[in-house]
């Protein structure tokens, strides 16, 4: 233990504080970035309120083991996030003193926020001390109001405990932004994203029917990249930020025409905030690429940019909306107002009219400010639609193109609000097919434009030759066949849901001929059956891959069956909709003895706050019965058993 708390270990983070002075240290788990960012965020508060410094940590980067010997002036934070079945983190499963806790979770699932209370036992159980009460974000509603009332509260336990006063940091920024006046051109970054494959894409159409909705089937070539996959694994891809909020923010920060300046930028203290991206860059391809200002601005930054208002009115209207909860909330939250959206609406400008330096008014926000305050744009996950055995060198992708209205507020009657992610891949899909960029209509008739993103930017971003690429990476996930093609599988996967079954049917294929190649046209008679449960509006209109299901129970012969559910086409005597889970009641007698007697495995993947609970609700119905009690007591239990065994899993999102 003593060579390990040689300041030579890059693992011991307790030298690492001695080394830089500081006074805190803030363990994160993170899956998509938000812990993360919470965690810097406290770490620049606990600077600005109390002068003290931080160390932010990637719990996988550092040893525990000397926990127990945090110094007692020094305090640890945890800020732990649980996703889907309350697993922990990927990088925070090797983890199990005056310390503080908040967790990131979503009620929607079972497992709210297991991890960030199982970390709060641990450390109780371990003697250590908490500071103030353990917080907790619920990502379906509120994740950023209530890390904020939580915040609040911290900091007055925080100074107690510690022993140290407000007022003693003062509002210093993290990065130092500089203009460059000679680089050599070519060592400027545009986007590039170094740790980032790029890779080809082949992209249609899937809703081909309807001009209003669009469902993207996009093929990435990773041949020669280096990226491997297996079915049942995520697609992370990297988005850019839409032309018209790079110009609205470039505008509205009044460098519209410093746009194109080379920019280096500098970490004040690296090791609390590295620079988040490559440099050096641009103005343009930090809010194009690298920073996320299409989401919806967060009540604290209002407050932090309120005194580089360009009026006093400006700067009352942005006071109001920071203090004002109720206000924020009817303004900014329900009218799905961007940054540069509600700078524009404070200082009395038309957020409808296309932005230029003549119609917006610039606000003098130091471009540091933005940096730091401003989280980093973070990869968007999708379940990948394809086997590696049947498409070795090509990952696919099932993506519904997201658009919605906003709640009409005072304010902003009527909006269309559009997901970043898979329009940047509509975007790039009809790049690709030489398309050019639609309107659509909306069922009342209204067009809708699709945002445009530059895809063929400077030294040609996503262009290369003729082929068109975009950054993604690969993540790991537990959702898998079993490997025995025995085993009965049950798939449960409306709408998109379907993607990692059409994954999971190719791979089975593939197996199919393998097992025929070597053993004849008999080879499968013992295989177990492959179900899929799959709805979807209509049979004419959103039918995911209508044309492959044939050619896989063919080839499976016989043992795949296809279950579908048009809702919009066919409906019970009643008048009311048939979904997945009637088919699955209907069905019950062999979903019963598949799962029983034939020690099946079933999947659900799709939207979680009602479908996937539903047909739980039905599964705890049918087990439940066939053992001859209840739903709620047999079944619960069975299904309870089940998710343990890994035999249930789900890959549901809200
Ligand atoms: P609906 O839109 O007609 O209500 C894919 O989105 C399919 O899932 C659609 O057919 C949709 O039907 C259906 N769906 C909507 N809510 C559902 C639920 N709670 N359970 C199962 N399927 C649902």
């Amino acid at each position: 233990k003593s060579a390990a708390n040689g300041s030579g270990n890059p693992r011991d983070f307790i030298a690492k504080m001695k080394d830089g002075k500081k006074r805190i240290v803030i363990f994160y788990g993170s899956q998509t970035g938000t812990a993360e960012e919470y965690a810097i965020r406290l770490a620049k508060e606990a600077k600005q309120k109390f002068g003290l410094s931080s160390l932010v940590c990637d719990p996988e980067e550092y040893d525990f083991e000397n926990l127990d010997q945090l110094p007692e002036d020094c305090a640890a934070i945890f800020v732990m996030a649980t996703y889907g079945e309350g697993e922990p983190t990927d990088n925070a499963t090797s983890m199990v003193l005056k310390y503080v806790v908040f967790g990131l979770g979503n009620k929607t699932y079972e497992h709210y926020n297991v991890i960030g209370r199982r970390v709060d036992a641990a450390l109780s159980k371990m003697g250590a001390t908490r500071i103030g009460e353990r917080g907790e974000g619920d990502d379906d509603k509120s994740m950023e109001e209530d890390y904020l009332e939580w915040k609040d509260g911290l900091w007055d336990a925080f100074s107690a405990a510690m022993g140290v006063e407000e007022g003693q940091g003062g509002d210093s920024a993290d990065f130092v932004v500089s203009e460059l006046d000679s680089h050599p051109p070519e060592k400027v970054y545009l986007g590039e994203y170094s740790a980032r494959a790029l890779t080809k894409t082949k992209a249609r159409e899937l809703f081909e029917a309807r001009a209003d909705r669009n469902c993207v089937h996009i093929e990435f070539n990773t041949e020669g990249s280096g990226i491997t996959y297996q079915h049942g694994d995520h697609l992370g891809v990297w988005p850019i930020n839409p032309d018209l909020e790079v110009e609205r923010l470039l505008c509205t920060l009044g460098l519209h025409d410093k746009q194109n300046t080379v920019i280096g930028i500098e970490s004040l203290d690296p090791a609390l905030a590295k620079v988040p991206f490559p440099v050096p860059t641009t103005y343009a391809t930090v809010l194009r690429h690298y920073i996320d200002i299409n989401a919806v601005a967060g009540r604290q930054i209002l407050g932090s940019l309120a005194k580089f208002a360009p009026t006093p009115e400006a700067e009352a209207y942005l006071r109001d909306l920071n203090q004002n909860k109720d206000k924020y909330h009817a303004v900014v939250a329900e009218g799905c107002l961007k940054l540069g959206e509600v700078l524009q609406l404070a200082a009395g400008n038309d957020i409808k009219a296309a932005p230029s330096p003549e119609s917006v008014t610039p606000w003098k926000i130091p471009f540091d400010i933005i940096v730091s305050a401003i989280p980093r744009l973070q990869p968007r996950y999708y379940s990948i639609s394809s086997s590696p055995k049947l498409h070795p060198g090509s990952i696919h992708a099932t993506v519904v193109v997201l658009k919605h209205e906003n709640k009409p507020s005072e304010i902003v009657t009527k909006k269309w609000v559009h997901g970043l992610g898979s329009n940047f891949l509509l975007n790039l899909k009809h790049a690709a097919n030489n398309e050019p960029t639609p309107i659509t209509s909306t069922d009342d008739g209204e067009k809708v434009s699709i945002p445009a993103y530059l895809i063929e930017g400077p030294r040609g971003a996503y262009k290369e030759g003729s082929a068109y690429k975009a950054p993604i990476h690969v993540r790991r996930s537990t959702f898998r066949l079993p490997t025995n093609p025995k085993s009965p599988v049950i798939m449960i996967g409306p709408g998109t849901g379907v993607a990692p079954f059409r994954g999971f049917i190719q791979e089975r294929v593939a197996l199919a001929r393998r097992a025929i190649e070597k053993n004849g046209p008999d080879a499968l008679n013992d295989w177990g059956r492959i179900s899929l449960f799959y709805g979807c509006r209509r049979s004419d209109e959103d039918f995911l891959y209508k044309d492959e299901w044939d050619s896989y129970s063919q080839e499976l012969k016989g043992k795949f069956v296809l279950h579908t559910a048009f809702s919009r086409e066919k409906y019970k005597p009643d008048g009311s909709k048939i979904y997945v889970q009637d088919l699955i009641w209907e069905d019950r007698e062999h979903i019963a003895q598949a799962i029983l007697e034939g020690k099946g495995y079933v999947y659900i993947c799709g939207e979680a706050k009602n479908m996937s609970k539903q047909v739980e609700e039905v599964l705890a119905k049918i087990l439940g019965e066939a053992k001859g009690g209840s739903a709620e007591v047999e079944g619960a239990a069975e299904l309870k058993l089940l998710k343990e065994r890994s035999r249930l899993m789900l890959d549901v999102w809200s």
